[in-house]
C-alpha cells in the first residue's frame, strides 16, 4: 500500500471537548448524485464513535501543512492548529480544499468503519499538495493543465 500514492487530509468534527481532528489519507470520492465521499476510520481511533455520527469536514492539505498532518497523527509538538472561526463544522484554516460533510451511512470494514459522507458545502485554492507514498511525506506541483482536453 505505501507504493500506492495519496493526497493527505485531517478530518475534522466537534468533539465534545471543543474542535477535534484526525490525519486520514484513505479519503476517496463516491458518489456525484448525491454527493458523497469516504473516509475510513480504524474502530480503535479516539475519532472513531463520533465520527460516523457528527458533521465532519475533510481538509486536503496544501504541501505546506505537514507540520498538521504530523500533529493530527499524534505527534507532539508546540504547533497550534488555526480554525476557522463560526463554521457550521470545525475546519482547519487554509487547507488546499475543505469538503464539509452530514454523515450519509457507515459500513464495517473489519478493524475499520467506511464512513461516507454527504458533501453539504465546500472550497479550495491554488498551491502545491502534501503528499503520501512510500510512508513519506511530499509534494504534487500544482499544474496549469489537466486532463480536461483529453475527455
Ligand atoms: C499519512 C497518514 C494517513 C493516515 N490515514 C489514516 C486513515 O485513513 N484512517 C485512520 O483511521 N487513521 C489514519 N492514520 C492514523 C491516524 O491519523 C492516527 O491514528 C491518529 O492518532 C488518530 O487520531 P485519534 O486517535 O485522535 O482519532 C493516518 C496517519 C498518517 C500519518
Amino acid at each position: 500500500m505505501s507504493r500506492f500514492a495519496t493526497g493527505v487530509t485531517v478530518v475534522t468534527f466537534q468533539g465534545d471537548d471543543g474542535p477535534r481532528g484526525a490525519t486520514m489519507n484513505s479519503f476517496t470520492s463516491v458518489s456525484a448524485d448525491p454527493p458523497l465521499v469516504l473516509v475510513s476510520v480504524a474502530k480503535r481511533a479516539r475519532s472513531h464513535d463520533d465520527l460516523a455520527l457528527r458533521p465532519f469536514c475533510v481538509n486536503i492539505l496544501g504541501a505546506e501543512q505537514e507540520p498538521l498532518a504530523r500533529l493530527f497523527a499524534g505527534a507532539q509538538g508546540l504547533l497550534e492548529p488555526r480554525w476557522v472561526p463560526g463554521a457550521r463544522v470545525p475546519r482547519l484554516a487554509n487547507p488546499l480544499a475543505w469538503i464539509e460533510c452530514d454523515p450519509w451511512r457507515s459500513y464495517d470494514g473489519g478493524d475499520h468503519t467506511l464512513v461516507l459522507g454527504q458533501v453539504t458545502d465546500l472550497g479550495h485554492r491554488d498551491g502545491d499538495a502534501l503528499t503520501y507514498a512510500w510512508s513519506r511525506f511530499g509534494r504534487a506541483i500544482e499544474c496549469s493543465e489537466g486532463i480536461e482536453h483529453l475527455i
